[in-house]
Parts: structure tokens; sequence; C-alpha cells
């Protein structure tokens, strides 16, 4: 109880009772009906400011409430997945360990600059120092080392973003245990207990707008229409791309240096924003960045938390549900395995990959390190993230189609 000592919230339920009326907002919950309140105080229009209010509270904060929901958490990857056993290095913690993830947005912990050269240099991926050529490649007279912009003396050596921001980090020791995401890691304190007029923040942990690792200039913010506050925002954090490799750009070959090559293991953040794919000029065109009605009309937890269908999805399950679908897909009977055509279309760029000389994937969908040219590095990212989105498409059918196929046309 950070913002709010229980003395506080003592205050705020009794305030309720002189100011509130009948708050009672159960449009979020069907819990039980509350315990009868005390009488209302008179000249106030006989209102029980005290029984409506602590009804809204307590219909939420009932054991019976609960109960259900920790049911569906621990059955669902986010309570039992066996990733969560990664989660003790300082590397993968942020994503995979409870505390590594709390620390991480509690900014008490920054990345720390290794090198510790105040005249230090961008290095690439090997550890050497990135060449400038000044646009004038054939004079080296002119070429200079790339300095590094993330140095910045007034804050020691640590990280710091291009907005000038301390680049946050886990505890640098990491952890002697993993655990998975809890309650507790999504969840804290109420912003505010006016839920009339701040809305109801469930106490998430974060509804901020999130930096992305691979490019902290970018950030996203799924709030809508239909998630005014941002609660979708708690999801980015982990579902988004490490920043392991660089997305290829541009028409300079490009080097794969691992066998794992691809957008590690959830881009679902930036699949359904629409960016971060390895952009080929196409036939298909790209939909504008946040354009997919999947992003503009519905969001993370409309179609994975929505209101359950037969209690084994929607909710704390994190299982899409139908109910969110038919409220545009009126017709929808039951959720398609993916966008029309994507399986057919994969398999052929694959095909295509494969049938490259020298081959830069391997049948299990390995990557062959090795230097390629750019459209060649572009398609496998662009192969990779699909897969690993796993949504089949559907996060953003029109970004997923014409990352595909205009990859599938560049290699043909
Ligand atoms: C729609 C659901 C919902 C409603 C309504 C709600 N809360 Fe919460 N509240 C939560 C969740 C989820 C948490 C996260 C911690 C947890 O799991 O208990 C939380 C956390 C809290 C916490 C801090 C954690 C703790 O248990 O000490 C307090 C205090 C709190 N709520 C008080 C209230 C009060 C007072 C009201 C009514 C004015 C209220 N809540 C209404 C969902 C709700
Ligand atoms: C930026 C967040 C993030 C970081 C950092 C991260 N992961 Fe993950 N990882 C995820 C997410 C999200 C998933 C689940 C994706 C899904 O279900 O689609 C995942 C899935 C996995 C899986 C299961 C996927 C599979 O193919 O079986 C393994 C294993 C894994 N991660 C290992 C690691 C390791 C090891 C590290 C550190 C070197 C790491 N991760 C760092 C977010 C992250
Ligand atoms: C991965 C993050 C995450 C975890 C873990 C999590 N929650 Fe939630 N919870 C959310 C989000 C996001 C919402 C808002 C969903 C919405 O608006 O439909 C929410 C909503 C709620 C609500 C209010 C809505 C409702 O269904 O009544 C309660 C109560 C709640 N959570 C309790 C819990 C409890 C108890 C646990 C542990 C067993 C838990 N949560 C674990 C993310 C999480
Ligand atoms: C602390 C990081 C973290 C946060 C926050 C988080 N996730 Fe996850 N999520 C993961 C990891 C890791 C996995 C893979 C777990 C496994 O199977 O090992 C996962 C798995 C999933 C899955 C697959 C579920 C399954 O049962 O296999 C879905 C769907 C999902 N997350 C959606 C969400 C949504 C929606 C939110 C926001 C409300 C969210 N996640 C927040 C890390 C996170
Ligand atoms: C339009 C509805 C919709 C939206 C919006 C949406 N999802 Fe999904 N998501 C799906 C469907 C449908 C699947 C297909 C897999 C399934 O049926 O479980 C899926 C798959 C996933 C998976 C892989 C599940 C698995 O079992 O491996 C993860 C993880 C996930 N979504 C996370 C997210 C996150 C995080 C967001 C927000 C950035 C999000 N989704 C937004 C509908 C949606
Ligand atoms: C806010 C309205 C809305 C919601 C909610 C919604 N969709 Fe969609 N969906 C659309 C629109 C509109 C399109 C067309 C593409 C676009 O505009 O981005 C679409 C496209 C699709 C496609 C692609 C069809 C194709 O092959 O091109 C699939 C599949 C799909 N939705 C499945 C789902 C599923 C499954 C859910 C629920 C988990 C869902 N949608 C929820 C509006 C919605």
């Amino acid at each position: 109880m950070k913002p709010f000592d229980r003395i506080n919230y003592l205050i705020i339920l009794l305030s309720s009772l002189m100011i509130l009326g009948c708050t009672h907002d159960t449009e979020y919950i069907a819990g039980p009906a509350g315990a009868d309140g005390i009488d209302g105080i008179d000249g106030h229009d006989g209102l029980d400011g005290v029984d409506a209010s602590a009804a809204v509270c307590i219909d939420c904060h009932s054991a019976s409430h609960r109960d259900p929901i920790t049911t569906s958490y621990i059955l669902s990857g986010h309570g039992s997945g066996g990733s969560w056993a990664r989660g003790k290095s300082t590397s993968c913690a942020q994503c995979h360990n409870n505390e590594g993830y709390i620390d991480y947005l509690s900014g008490q912990f920054f990345a720390t600059d290794t090198s510790g050269d105040q005249n230090e240099f961008l290095l690439d991926e090997a550890g050497i120092p990135i060449l400038n050529d000044n646009d004038t490649p054939g004079n080296p007279d002119d070429d200079f080392y790339e300095p590094n912009p993330d140095y910045n003396p007034d804050y020691g050596d640590y990280l710091v973003d291009g907005n000038g921001g301390l680049v946050p980090m886990v505890n640098p020791n990491g952890y002697a245990v993993s655990n998975p995401i809890s309650c507790t890691g999504c969840h804290t304190d109420h912003r505010s207990f006016d839920f009339e007029n701040d809305g109801n923040d469930y106490a998430l942990r974060n509804i901020h707008p999130v930096k992305l690792v691979l490019d902290p200039m970018v950030s996203i913010d799924f709030a809508n229409s239909t998630d005014p506050l941002g609660l979708s925002n708690a999801c980015i954090t982990c579902h988004q791309p490490r920043p392991s490799y660089p997305i290829p750009t541009g028409t300079e070959d490009y080097e794969i240096t691992s066998s794992r090559f691809g957008p590690h293991h959830g881009p679902q953040s930036t699949m359904l924003e629409g960016i971060m794919g390895g952009i080929i000029a196409g036939s298909t065109g790209y939909p504008g960045v946040g354009a997919a009605t999947h992003r503009s009309g519905s969001s993370c937890i409309s179609c994975h938390m929505g209101e359950t269908t037969d209690g084994n999805d929607g909710g704390h399950s994190w299982k899409p549900t139908l109910n969110t679908c038919v409220s545009c897909h009126t017709t929808m009977t039951s959720i398609p395995e993916g966008i029309a055509g994507l399986d057919e279309d994969m398999a052929t760029l694959k095909t295509l990959l494969l049938g490259l000389d020298p081959s830069p994937l391997l049948e299990n969908d390995r990557t062959v390190p090795g230097t390629y040219p750019a459209n060649v590095a572009k398609a496998i990212w662009n192969y990779k993230t699909v897969m690993e989105d796993n949504s089949n498409g559907i996060h953003n059918p029109e970004y997923t189609r014409a990352l595909i196929k205009n990859s599938i046309e560049a290699l043909e």
C-alpha cells in the first residue's frame, strides 16, 4: 500500500459516506451482493454512501470472486509455463521472473556501460569499434570511429537512451530463484479510488506507455476507446522482441551472427502496432502504424481477457474469447486458426529460403550464420516474426500479409 496507508484508506471510505452518492459501478463484475451497510447520514437524501461504495470494493476483493481467477491463472502459461525457470539471469529476468519484472519497472537498477572508457566508441556485435567512412568509402583519411552516445559523465557510467533517460534493467546480480509472474507482479495499488471519474485501473503495476528495448526511441501506448486507461500497456514490457539482433534495414548486406536470429520470442505488441518488421517494398501495401482495427478497436486485454464463453477462456486464462470477436465479426462461430492463405504463404517463403545457395535457413527453422543480401535477412526476420507472434496473423492481418507477400516477391 504505497500511496495510501490503511488510515488514509479508511478516511477515503469515510469521506465517501459524506460526499459520494450511489457510485455503484457493477458494470465490471457480477459478484455477490455486498453486506448491508451503515445507514446514510441525515440531510443527504438518505443515500447509503458506505453501503454502495464498500460493496463495489467487496464485489471484487472477496475470496469468492478471486478463487476462480486464481484457478485460471494457475492453469495458464503465466502461472505454470516452463519458461519461468529461465529468469535467474540478468538478461532474461525482466520477462521471465516475477521479481525481475518488478525490479525492471521500479527503475531502481540501471544498465551500466561496462566498457568504462570516457573516449569510448560504439561497438559492433563482435566488440569491434564501428568505423564511419564519412560517406566517402574511397577515402580512409576522413574516417572516424563512431562515438558512443550512451556515455554520459553526469550520470556516471550508465547507459542513456536516445531521449536522455537511463536504461532500466533488473538486479545486475541476477536472482537465486525464478518465480512465474504472480498476482502482485501484475497488480499492486490503485492509483485512485474515484472509479466513477478516474476509471478503475485494477491496481495494475504498469499502465504507462512502454519504451521498446530494441529501440528505446520508440514507445507503444495501447490506450484507445475500448481501453481508455491503457491497461493493455501492462503486457508490452514482456511481449516485445528482445534486443538481441538489430532489425535488417536498407540495402547493405547483413550479417546473421546466430542460429537463433529473429525477434525472441513474443513480438505480439510490435505486431499489433504494425512496426519492427523487415520492410521490403512490394506490391502489398503496409498499413499505417497503429492502424489495424484489432489495434484501434480492440486490445490485448479485450481479446485475451474478455468475458468467458464457457469458463475456460477469457479473464485470467488469457485464452482469446469468441465473445470479444463477435462484437465485430457478427457471424463468427469459432476462433479461426489464422488469417486466410497464411499457411500456404509461409510454406512458399520457407521453400524459397531453403532453395537459396547458400541457404540462410535450416529445415528446423534455425538460421545459418553468415553474411547475406539485405532482402534475404529481411525475409528471414519476417518469417520468424510471424512465427514467433503465434497468432497466425490474427494480431495484424494486413501487416502480416505485407511482410510475407513482399518477402516472397523479393526472393522470387
Ligand atoms: C474491479 C476490481 C476491483 C475493484 C472494484 C476494487 N479493487 Fe482494489 N484491487 C483490485 C486488484 C486486482 C488489486 C491488486 C491486489 C490484489 O490482488 O488484491 C487491488 C488492490 C487494492 C489494494 C492494495 C492491495 C492490498 O490488498 O492491500 C487496496 C487497499 C484496494 N485494492 C482497495 C480497494 C478499495 C477500497 C476499493 C473500493 C473503493 C477497491 N479496492 C475496489 C481490484 C479491485
Ligand atoms: C523482452 C522480454 C523477454 C526477454 C528479455 C526474454 N524473453 Fe524469453 N520469452 C518472452 C515471451 C513473452 C515469451 C513467450 C512468447 C509466447 O508465448 O508467444 C518467451 C518465451 C521463451 C521461451 C519458450 C519459447 C519456446 O520457443 O519454447 C524460452 C525457452 C525463453 N523465452 C527463454 C529466454 C531466455 C533464456 C532469455 C534470456 C537469455 C529470455 N527468454 C529473455 C519474453 C522475453
Ligand atoms: C499477467 C498479468 C496479470 C496477472 C499475473 C494477474 N492479473 Fe489480474 N488482471 C490483469 C489485467 C490486465 C486486468 C484487467 C483486465 C480487464 O480489464 O479485463 C486484471 C484484472 C483483475 C481483476 C478485476 C477483473 C475481474 O476479473 O474481476 C481482479 C480481481 C484480478 N485481476 C485479480 C488477480 C489475481 C487474484 C491474480 C493472481 C491469481 C491476478 N489477477 C493475476 C493482469 C494480471
Ligand atoms: C512478466 C512478463 C509478462 C507480462 C507482464 C505478461 N506476460 Fe504473457 N507471457 C509471458 C511469458 C514468459 C509467457 C510464456 C510462459 C510459458 O509458457 O513459459 C507468456 C505467455 C502468454 C500467453 C500464452 C498463454 C499460455 O497459456 O500459453 C498469452 C496469451 C499472454 N502471455 C498474454 C499476455 C497478456 C494479454 C498480458 C498483459 C495483460 C501479458 N501476457 C503480460 C510474460 C509476460
Ligand atoms: C483481435 C484479438 C487479439 C488481440 C487484439 C490480441 N490478441 Fe493475442 N491472440 C489472439 C488470437 C486469436 C491468438 C491465436 C492463438 C489462440 O487462439 O490462443 C492470439 C495469440 C497470442 C499469443 C500466443 C498464444 C499461444 O498460445 O502461444 C500471445 C502470447 C498473445 N496472443 C499475446 C497478445 C498480446 C500481448 C496482445 C497485445 C499486444 C495481443 N495478444 C492482442 C487474439 C488477439
Ligand atoms: C473492433 C472490431 C474487431 C474485433 C473485436 C475483432 N476483429 Fe477481427 N477484424 C476486424 C476488422 C475490421 C478486420 C479487417 C482487417 C482490418 O481492418 O485491420 C478483421 C480481420 C480479422 C481476420 C482476418 C481475416 C482475413 O483473412 O483477412 C481474422 C482471422 C480476425 N479478424 C479474427 C478475429 C478474432 C479471432 C477476434 C477475437 C479474438 C477478432 N478478430 C476481433 C475487426 C475486429
